[in-house]
């Protein structure tokens, strides 16, 4: 099969790349990525020797490039991986939020509509869902929870998702749409919690806790997200929504503590400073539909994965310090200064 993956140059897209690249070998992918400040083509090096993967530098959301690209390629899967990413950014720009993750995932699919594909499929967010309360913890996200979001960022994620549904009942394009709970793991940007957290306590700079630190998040290893996500576009059914999540629930507080453990540093480097505006409470997947319908289970419980994703940073320091030693130096300073 030939598989499009797009934003594959970004931390999920990447790990999903590598994933299918070793468990399906007789398969091809093609990489689009507009390589913006969250894509790292360094992160594709190896899958860049391989003979069944491309990588083409583009944007989603043009339809010349996207048209061109799908008409040369004849794809059978769709895999869109492509988007803005990060709440905070949301906060401060909404605007590329809105082209990227809502126009790109309309570009893609009329391309896929006039080329024809098997499936086209959208990787979105537990975030769509809104946000649960603390004190009601036998509370979990199913499919069948409305649409409540918080952010640009997952206002743009679900009006993505309902014009993916909307293509299906009204063009009866085959989708699909996961909805997963927070990642972790290899190739995770330094902005996001956990490798800003582990970076910077390697560097015993402050650790910024927002509000409180009481928020919650469900974390999963980003191989299972992958896991999940190739079973769904090769067995899953049309038109259907799957929640992707470990029941990994930790506060923010916990995973930084548990981050400064692991590392031997100490809890003073802790600072907590003015809470996000508009910050979800709590997340919670229930897995319940994915596991029945399709046997998926997470392999790496949050006390071994977050211990594998330190050793990575350890392991990797140029890919991140590389990172940190660029342009994002300006969003730090932007993002932190006077908090
Ligand atoms: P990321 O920010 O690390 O990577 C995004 C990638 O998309 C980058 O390589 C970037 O260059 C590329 N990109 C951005 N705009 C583009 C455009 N217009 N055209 C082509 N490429 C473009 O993001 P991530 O954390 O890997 O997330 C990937 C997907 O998974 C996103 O759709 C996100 O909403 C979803 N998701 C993420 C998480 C998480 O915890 N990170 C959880 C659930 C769902
Ligand atoms: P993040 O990694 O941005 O993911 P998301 O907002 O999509 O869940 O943040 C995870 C949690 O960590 C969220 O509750 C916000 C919090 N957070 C901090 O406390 N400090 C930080 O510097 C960052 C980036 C996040």
């Amino acid at each position: 099969m030939n598989i499009l993956v797009t934003g594959g140059a970004g931390f999920i897209g990447a790990n999903f790349v590598y994933y299918e690249l070793k468990n399906h070998p007789e398969d091809r992918i093609v990489c689009l990525d507009k390589l913006t400040y969250a894509g790292n083509l360094q992160t594709l090096d190896e899958a860049l020797k391989q003979d069944n993967f491309r990588f083409v530098k583009g944007d989603i959301a043009d339809r010349e490039c996207v048209f061109k690209l799908f008409e040369e390629e004849k794809f059978d899967i769709v895999v869109n991986f492509a988007a803005e990413s990060h709440v905070d950014r949301s906060v401060e720009d909404p605007g590329i939020f809105l082209k990227t993750n809502i126009i790109g995932t309309q570009t893609l699919m009329d391309a896929a509509r006039k080329f024809g594909v098997r499936r086209y499929h959208q990787v979105s967010t537990d975030e769509v869902y809104g946000d649960l309360p603390l004190d009601r913890p036998d509370l979990f996200f199913t499919e069948e929870t409305p649409i409540h979001t918080s952010s640009p960022y997952s206002a743009s994620k679900a009006s993505a998702d309902l014009l993916v549904m909307a293509y299906a009942r009204t063009f009866g394009l085959p989708v699909s749409i996961t909805r997963c709970s927070n990642n972790y793991g290899p190739y995770h940007f330094p902005e996001k919690l956990i490798p800003l957290m582990i970076s910077r306590a390697l560097a015993d700079e402050s650790l910024p806790v927002y509000g409180k630190g009481e928020n919650v998040r469900d974390w999963l290893y980003v191989e299972d997200h992958c896991s999940a996500i190739d079973l769904v576009i090769r067995k899953g059914k049309d038109g259907e929504i799957y929640n992707i999540g470990g029941h990994n629930e930790r506060t923010n507080l916990q995973v930084v503590k548990t981050i400064l453990k692991i590392l031997g540093k100490d809890e003073s480097l802790i600072t907590y400073v003015t809470d996000r505006p508009g910050h979800d409470m709590r997340y919670a997947i229930d897995p319940t539909k994915i596991h029945n319908e399709l046997g998926w289970l997470p392999e790496t419980t949050f006390d071994e994965g977050i211990k594998k994703t330190v050793q990575w940073y350890l392991d990797n320091e140029p890919w991140w310090k590389n990172i940190l030693e660029g342009d994002y130096q300006n969003y730090f300073e932007r993002m932190y200064s006077g908090r």
